[in-house]
């Protein structure tokens, strides 16, 4: 029986052990993490997501408390459109955080960031632009560009000098999408590097609907565009994600053409993971019915977490002086409408509790949204339960190992 350590990720003469290792914002996929990957010889991502926040964090800046303070004023009015983000901060921030990354990077492998085109920041195009032509500037190796389409992301840097050199990929859902971007993108004469195909058990945020993501199957989709490339003589790696638990299955996407495979559920009980050790444990201890996909998300796109987070319900004040990465180019994001009408159906309450959205930026930054691929109740069988009744959280070499060298399905547990 083959294992993932039979295959090869191919980039031109570079080669990599073909584990990606999926970027999981805000900070859930930390540089600590990615820079594990990326010295045992695979991917590792960072993510962008409100950088200013975790620039804050890692390096004691102040961004977001200067921000906040700029726009105190506008804290009661629900119209946002005020709240601008400083390009030449924002530059700053993604400098330092992919910059830190890259000047730590050791071994074979390769840091790529994750940059989602959803974090509309109230002026959705010129502040994508800063965010990907500053990580290339910081010497990052890769961008993969996700949640959203990103028609018009490839010619936002196309004068970039590193546009040809950089590794650039997409992740999609459908062929539908890729065929979109390819087509949006044909007169750079710039393919893709790589095409993440990421399928309906995937953590994060859902390319599907809420009501018929279950309809739908990863190889399905995967062997779906793997044809239609190979009719279009298109030779673009694809990397399935979403649902690959163990080695061997990865080894049966690498077997039948795959280029890699990207994994992220399994890395977030690992030391390096930012995820609060508390919230690490209910990661383990979560059972199949804990988890459930919903449409809270201001974005848009459903979302799958675990019914215990606290993000959901919670009518905290939208925080958008301070953070406000889901103003859409108006000033205007789904959860403080949302928030609006509780307290309007509310008159003189302290609390109000708002169900159908949640005020991600804010809950993703104190790790109060518990986002999860659907397998994550499986991780109780990848560790071992401690003497005082929790269970041993992994280092990320021992997961990457066990994705690199396990056979017939088997999970190795801590030593
Ligand atoms: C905690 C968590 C956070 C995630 N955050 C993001 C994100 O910010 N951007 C993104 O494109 N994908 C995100 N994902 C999706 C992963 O990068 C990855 O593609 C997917 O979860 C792989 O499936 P698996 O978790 O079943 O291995 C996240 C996944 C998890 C588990």
């Amino acid at each position: 029986m083959r294992r993932v350590d039979d295959f090869r990720l191919r980039f031109g003469k570079r080669e990599l052990v073909p584990i990606v290792c999926g970027g999981m914002g805000v900070d859930i996929s930390t540089a600590g993490l990615a820079l594990e990957v990326a010295r045992l010889g695979g991917i590792g991502h960072i993510s962008d997501a409100m950088v200013p926040t975790v620039s804050d964090r890692r390096f004691r800046t102040h961004f977001v408390k200067e921000k906040a303070k700029l726009y105190k004023y506008n804290a009661a009015n629900s119209d946002k459109s005020d709240v601008q983000f400083d390009l030449g901060r924002l530059a700053e921030a993604t400098h330092l955080h992919v910059g830190r990354t890259m000047e730590a990077k050791r071994g074979d492998g390769m840091i790529f960031v994750n940059c989602m085109e959803k974090l509309t920041m109230n002026a959705p195009r010129e502040t994508l632009r800063v965010r990907l032509s500053a990580a290339l500037d910081a010497g990052i190796d890769g961008i993969t560009l996700s949640a959203g389409l990103h028609l018009g992301s490839f010619a936002q840097i196309a004068d970039h000098p590193r546009f040809r050199d950089a590794k650039l990929g997409i992740i999609v859902s459908s062929l539908r999408a890729l065929q979109l971007f390819l087509r949006k993108n044909a007169k750079l004469d710039r393919l893709p590097d790589y095409v993440i195909v990421e399928g309906p058990l995937a953590g994060g945020h859902l390319g599907f609907g809420l009501d018929d993501w279950s309809k739908y199957d990863l190889r399905t989709i995967v062997d779906e565009i793997a044809r239609w490339l190979k009719a279009e003589m298109l030779d673009i790696p694809l990397i399935p994600a979403g649902g690959i638990f163990t080695g061997s299955d990865a080894v049966s996407y690498l077997e039948t053409g795959a280029a890699a495979v990207q994994v992220a559920t399994r890395f977030t009980v690992t030391k390096e993971c930012g995820l609060p050790d508390d919230v690490k444990q209910e990661y383990f201890k979560s059972v199949e019915s804990d988890v459930v996909v919903n449409a809270i998300s201001p974005t848009g796109y459903p979302m799958r977490m675990l019914a215990k987070s606290p993000a959901i319900g919670a009518g905290i004040r939208p925080n958008c002086e301070a953070y406000g990465y889901l103003l859409d180019g108006t000033g205007n994001c789904a959860y403080i409408e949302a928030y609006n009408r509780e307290v309007a159906a509310h008159p003189g309450a302290k609390k109000v509790s708002v169900m159908d959205k949640t005020c991600l930026c804010t809950h993703m930054r104190s790790f109060d949204c518990w986002t999860c691929g659907h397998y994550v109740y499986r991780l109780k069988d990848t560790s071992r339960v401690l003497p005082d009744g929790s269970y041993e959280v992994l280092t990320a070499e021992h997961v990457f190992r066990d994705y690199q060298f396990s056979a017939e399905h088997a999970i190795a547990l801590p030593a």
